[in-house]
């Protein structure tokens, strides 16, 4: 069993876990979270192998000290300041314009990043000790409910943990809920234990976005997807054109004399975790590039591999 009662050792055992890249289960007010540290790509990699969810979906950064939003997001309205005052801790992330701090995987490279300070002494001191934020969804294998008890995430992911945290039941028992800003409006993306009417008693009206937790990272989820202006297609040698300028994505390696523009490789031991924790960074880089075309090889769909295949597979279609 590697289930322990919250403590000051389990939890200092647990930021330890946290630091090297490992994945810890912790409680938070509103749902246990699946926690790794969150400025480790590999590390939050980790967490989609673990939920075996087919698609990427962009994750919440925890942290536990205020100073930290600075440091991941930028932004400036003051609506944001009384919306933290008023309701941090607690069960309210916002969703902000990210910085170049933040992994391009934890945003499933969005250019914006989900942070919430919860209201949990074992999450909080968790956090501290880690000394830095926590990517963590919900607890649960993909498709299955969030877990408000240690024993539900012993049961779904017990064994893919390196360790589970039990601070007792979470006292709201929802999901956090999610508001974005954009060009200086509040966005209501997912109901949750906060209500809407709290959050306009404090800045007024806001707008209800288009969260659908049963279309998981569908575009529409996000009202302002990220949508990559270079056209990317899966690699066939018919589109090496030499005069264009071409980038590709490699899984393994590159076995193409071809003057690419530039050429990635995604893992050259063909480990998924490794791949999964540059693909969005790699595509990003590419995209600055101004490119007249992005080839990626297509990779086998097993584990982690569905993920990206899903990824790209979206990224595809926007262009066809
Ligand atoms: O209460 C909670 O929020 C729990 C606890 C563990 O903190 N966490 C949680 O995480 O529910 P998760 O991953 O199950 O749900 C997070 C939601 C997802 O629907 C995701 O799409 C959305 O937040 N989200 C994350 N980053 C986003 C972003 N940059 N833009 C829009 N939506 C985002
Ligand atoms: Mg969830």
């Amino acid at each position: 069993m590697n289930t322990y009662k919250a403590n000051n050792e389990s939890i200092l055992r647990a930021s330890e876990i946290i630091k090297s890249g490992g994945l810890v289960a912790f409680p938070t007010e509103t749902v246990y979270g699946l926690g790794a540290d969150g400025l480790n790509p590999i590390a939050v990699a980790k967490i989609f192998e673990a939920k075996k969810r087919p698609a990427f979906n962009p994750l919440i950064l925890h942290i536990a000290d205020k100073s930290w939003l600075k440091k991941l997001s930028s932004f400036e309205n003051e609506k944001v300041e009384q919306l933290i005052n008023k309701f941090w801790p607690g069960p309210l992330t916002l969703v902000l314009p990210k910085t170049e701090l933040v992994p391009d995987i934890v945003t499933s490279g969005n250019p914006t990043v989900a942070v919430r300070m919860p209201n949990h002494p074992v999450a909080l001191q968790l956090i501290e000790m880690s000394g830095r934020p926590i990517a963590a969804p919900s607890a649960n294998k993909f498709g299955h409910l969030s877990p408000t008890e240690a024993a539900h995430v012993a049961k779904y992911l017990g064994d893919k943990v390196d360790m589970i945290l039990d601070g007792g039941k979470c006292s709201v028992g929802v999901e956090s809920t999610i508001v974005q800003l954009h060009n200086d409006e509040f966005y209501l993306l997912r109901h949750g234990g906060l209500s809407k009417e709290d959050i306009e008693k404090v800045i007024g009206e806001i707008k209800i976005g288009v969260a659908d937790e049963n279309k998981p990272n569908s575009p529409g989820q996000l009202p302002f997807h990220y949508s990559p202006h270079t056209p990317l297609k899966f690699f066939n040698e018919k589109f090496l054109d030499e005069d264009k300028k071409i980038g590709v994505l490699f899984f393994k390696e590159n076995k193409y004399k071809f003057p690419f523009a530039d050429a990635r490789v995604l893992s050259a031991s063909g480990n998924l975790r490794e791949a999964a924790a540059n693909l969005f960074s790699f595509l990003h880089d590419l995209e600055k590039q101004n490119l007249d075309l992005i080839l990626v090889e297509t990779i086998e769909e097993k584990g982690l591999g569905q993920a990206i295949m899903d990824r790209l597979r979206k990224a595809t279609k926007q262009h066809e």
